[in-house]
């Protein structure tokens, strides 16, 4: 199988959709992503968080190291708003190292901009640079049962549900099911 890595992330321009564009963070984004990851309610599903400013900053470091990595199979971007170009979350995709056809993908807004359509934008922004720049095969997403929006968004973004894995991650509140969701190259592409 044939895989293509970029030298760099694709520019805004390819990764942008109607309300936003994804580029790499920056160090001087920490304080923009540690307004939302420390906050309980953000961090709700997550195994991290909330965050310390030390933990984010450690977070946007190893980000940024991850970039210039050759092969890079680690693509931690900020989500910008276009109209304001402020930074409003973080999304995520992540080859695995034993399987480089696929990707795990995940995201994760400011809280005071949900429910504007941002969340959809970005895992149909993530399908485009799996698929379109990285050629890739399959991408997957786990979420849990109980975060509707983030069940939502990936359906709305194509993936569909392949099944329920127990105890599969552990958060504050203790062991979680996660749901599985998969999009594979050859499934109908929902685009932004
Ligand atoms: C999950 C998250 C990214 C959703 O982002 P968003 O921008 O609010 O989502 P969208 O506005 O694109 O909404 C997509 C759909 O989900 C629905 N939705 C969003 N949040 C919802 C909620 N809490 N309860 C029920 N439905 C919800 C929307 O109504 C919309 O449905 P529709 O298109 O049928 O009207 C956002 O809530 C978030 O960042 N949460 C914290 C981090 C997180 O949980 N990340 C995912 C980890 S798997």
């Amino acid at each position: 199988m044939h895989i293509q890595y970029l030298d760099d992330t694709p520019d805004v321009v390819s990764l942008r959709s109607t309300s936003l564009y994804l580029r790499d963070f920056e160090l001087a984004d920490w304080p923009a992503v540690h307004h939302y990851a420390m906050d309980a309610e953000v961090t709700r599903f997550m195994a991290w968080g909330p965050n310390t400013a030390e933990q984010t900053l450690t977070f946007i470091t190893h980000a940024v190291k991850n970039a210039h990595t050759t092969p890079r199979l680690s693509y931690d971007l900020a989500v910008i708003h276009a109209a304001t170009h402020s930074l409003i979350g973080g999304a995520g995709l992540y080859i695995r190292q034993d399987r480089r056809f696929e990707a795990e993908i995940g995201y994760c807004l400011q809280k005071e901009v949900w429910g504007r359509g941002y969340g959809a934008e970005i895992a149909r922004l993530l399908v485009r640079l799996g698929f379109d720049h990285l050629h890739l095969h399959r991408l997957i997403a786990t979420c849990d049962p109980e975060n509707i929006g983030s069940v939502r968004v990936l359906e709305k973004a194509g993936f569909q549900r392949e099944g329920l894995m127990r105890s599969h991650l552990k958060t504050r509140s203790g062991w979680r099911n996660s749901y599985l969701y998969a999009i594979v190259v050859t499934d109908p592409r929902l685009m932004c």
